[in-house]
């Protein structure tokens, strides 16, 4: 792979692989600056998570003898039943995991794959075109789930309670039903029509076909019987056997290519994370597959030497969002499953660079788009879900999972009780071409069979020797910088509840304007960052869905923050 848009000077060093750059450039255990002081417990634990269902599951399981992990599995499972819309078994996501007593960070990758039949151009019509019905909707448009996979591997390698218990929890919310909530039924009624295609998918989360009354209580007895398998036999009930046999069977009935090699294939990935320094903090984040903590270093080694904290709101608001053009530039440039993929991280995420960056940009000036050459892509996902959790030794999990849209592809194969994904659109379909917000994808994200598809999923630490913090949020490409925008906060000294409230804004590149939320800039700020050359859009609603916990080891004090606006999130500090 070339890289005819970094500058001369290190356009030499671009083609190590990236293995060997990121060994160079993070290390698995972080520094003594992640560290509580010796001995020091919080004494409290913390959860804040999208459903008061899945917060409460994960301090059950805590009362009973869980660690931060084994409560991330038990969340994780609650969430794929009461959750649907955002996350699920059907689908996949990131862990990133913290371990107090030797200071330890690990990112788990159970990120989807692509089945082996999958071709770069299986969503091309005659013409040529990107079929968006196929790429989004139905079995064709699903990957191969990693979310069992994923809390399987947590509960093995990480947890001080079985697997099994820590699904009954989950298995129960199915068995027994969880009311549907706001959430549920607000993305039913953008997703509905599609689901209604899939008999067995209607059969499991409509009412008599219709959309469910918020207070309606919906059982799974289907997604109870499949978790109770595998809390019996292990992940292996669900990646081979008789029920991978039904599941794929399902898939193929309606169209779909995926086989029983693809799910036996299937492997989790323990990746070490991203992890830089700024201003005294250290931060430790996604790595590829995941785009998000190499744009936020990107973003953040851009910003560092400016005092924005004490900057006059204008002037912040312009310097973030020419960080953020230039990282997202760089986004659909160069970044994809670095299983199959040669990126220059080392390079991307070095100060050096950033300086770079920052000398083409101008204090009073936005610079346009289309002068920084390069294509811009992003990803599709707008619904997804995140947690983040605090025992009481200190121990945390950042996770962020999806089912890509609402209710992922919408199918779910008879007889299992879950949704697929639809992750599959979360890979470039047509290298150059538009997707559906627009955007251009870049052949480092082109399908191949078994590569994981960019995300955007951002988990994310924050330490500093006297504070540590998790965060996160679903959202597409607008992850990032709601992550971006909340680590600052944090940083300022801020409280969880402040970092999920926030006020947001965004820029990705391309389109080139800021988007912002509704009545987040005043009519002056807008007027102001107009007159600099920025187009400013306010969108009709409100975007992400953070959650994020916090312990400051002064005083020992533990918070934790739930966005507002999803009323059904919950933190509790217990
Ligand atoms: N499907 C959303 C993401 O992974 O970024």
């Amino acid at each position: 792979m070339r890289y005819p848009h970094l500058p001369k000077l290190v356009r030499h060093a671009c083609h190590l692989r990236f293995a060997a750059a990121l060994l160079l450039l993070i290390s698995w255990h972080t520094s003594a600056l992640a560290q509580a002081p010796a001995g020091q417990k919080p004494d409290q634990a913390a959860i804040a998570s999208a459903h008061y269902l899945a917060t409460e599951v994960g301090h059950e399981i805590l009362a009973a003898g869980g660690n931060a992990f084994d409560a991330a599995v038990a969340v994780s499972a609650a969430l794929a039943v009461v959750e649907p819309a955002s996350s699920g078994v059907g689908g996949g996501g990131f862990w990133l995991l913290h371990r107090a007593s030797d200071d330890m960070q690990v990112f788990v990758d159970g990120r989807e794959t692509a089945p082996a039949a999958a071709t770069a151009d299986m969503y091309l019509d005659a013409q040529g075109e990107v079929n968006r019905d196929l790429a989004v909707n139905g079995p064709l448009a699903a990957g191969i789930p990693g979310h069992i996979a994923g809390i399987a591997h947590i509960a093995e390698n990480y947890g001080a309670l079985p697997l099994a218990r820590s699904l009954q929890p989950a298995i129960r919310l199915a068995t027994q039903g969880f009311p549907v909530d706001e959430k549920y039924h607000t993305m039913m009624r953008y997703r509905a029509d599609v689901i209604r295609r899939w008999p067995a998918a209607t059969a499991a989360l409509l009412v008599d076909g219709e959309v469910p009354e918020i207070g309606t209580l919906i059982r799974l007895p289907d997604l109870a019987a499949t978790l109770q398998r595998v809390a019996a036999d292990g992940p292996t009930a669900f990646y081979s056997g008789d029920f991978a046999r039904q599941l794929v069977q399902g898939v193929r009935a309606a169209g779909g290519i995926w086989t029983l090699a693809d799910l036996a294939a299937y492997r989790i990935k323990e990746r070490a994370p991203i992890s830089l320094q700024y201003q005294g903090y250290r931060i430790v984040t996604a790595p590829p597959p995941s785009s998000g903590g190499v744009a936020l270093a990107e973003i953040l080694n851009i910003i560092e030497p400016y005092n924005i904290a004490d900057m006059e709101r204008s002037r912040q608001v312009h310097l973030l969002v020419e960080a953020m053009r230039r990282a997202y530039r760089d986004r659909g440039i160069y970044l994809g499953d670095p299983d199959f993929v040669d990126m220059p991280i080392r390079q991307l995420t070095s100060r050096d660079y950033a300086a770079g960056l920052r000398a083409s940009i101008r204090l009073d000036r936005a610079t346009d788009s289309e002068a920084l050459a390069g294509f811009a892509d992003s990803p599709k996902g707008m619904d997804t879900t995140h947690f983040s959790v605090l025992d009481a030794a200190g121990n945390m999990v950042a996770a962020t999972l999806t089912v890509n849209l609402p209710y992922g592809s919408a199918f779910m194969a008879p007889g299992t009780g879950f949704l697929l994904n639809n992750e599959m659109d979360d890979f470039s379909a047509k290298p150059g071409a538009p997707n559906a917000f627009g955007l251009l994808g870049y052949t480092a994200n082109a399908i191949e069979p078994g590569k994981r598809m960019l995300s955007s999923m951002t988990p994310s630490f924050v330490f500093r020797s006297d504070r540590q913090a998790a965060l996160g949020t679903p959202g597409g490409s607008r992850i990032i910088t709601m992550v971006l925008l909340g680590i600052l906060d944090m940083i300022a000294g801020n409280e969880p509840e402040s970092w999920v409230s926030l006020p947001r804004f965004h820029h990705q590149y391309q389109p080139d304007v800021i988007s912002i939320e509704p009545d987040a800039f005043s009519p002056e700020l807008i007027e102001q960052l107009e007159a600099m050359g920025h187009s400013v859009e306010a969108r009709d609603s409100t975007w992400g869905n953070m959650h994020g916990v916090l312990w400051k080891h002064d005083g020992n004090a533990v918070s934790a923050g739930s966005d507002p606006r999803w009323p059904s999130g919950r933190a509790v500090v217990r």
